[in-house]
């Protein structure tokens, strides 16, 4: 049978981990936030495929690409997109595949521009406040869909 993967999609500025207001985000980058993926897919006998792009088209192409591959679910935290983009809202809702909303901060514990979220709208439901162990939940809550 075909390893089950999951996509894991990050939007703007998300490169900057590690670097970009670790008061907030915390201090490890994206790369050790995939390594950490990586390993609790293997336990959970999942694969992970993590990408990063500033770009709003992008994220709505690897949306579309994660229905083609038949992907078992994605992992999207679109950063500053999930509060303005109806573009990941309507791409979410053109796929099949479930999405899981992530975030490291808990956006509505911040400003008021952060409570509304269109990714969450559409998502199968989210994940956010634990900084990158947000991701590992998410990825557990992924491997029970
Ligand atoms: C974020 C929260 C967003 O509000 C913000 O624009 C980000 C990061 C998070 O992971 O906490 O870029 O998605």
């Amino acid at each position: 049978m075909a390893i089950k993967r999951v996509f894991v999609l990050n939007g703007p500025n998300l490169n900057l981990l590690g670097l970009r207001e670790p008061d907030i985000y915390g201090s490890e980058t994206l790369d050790d936030i995939a390594g950490q993926l990586e390993d609790r897919a293997r336990d959970l006998g999942l694969e992970v495929d993590v990408r990063q792009s500033n770009h709003e088209g992008h994220l709505v192409d690897w949306l579309h690409e994660a229905q083609a591959d038949g992907a078992h679910a994605v992992l999207l935290n679109a950063g500053a997109l999930t509060h303005t983009s109806l573009a990941l809202y309507d791409a979410i809702r053109s796929i099949r595949v479930p999405v899981i909303e992530v975030h490291l901060s808990n956006p509505h514990a911040r400003e008021a521009f952060r409570h509304h979220s269109y990714v969450g709208m559409a998502a199968k439901g989210s994940i956010a406040g634990f900084g990158a162990g947000s991701y590992l939940l998410a990825l557990d809550a992924a491997a029970r869909l």
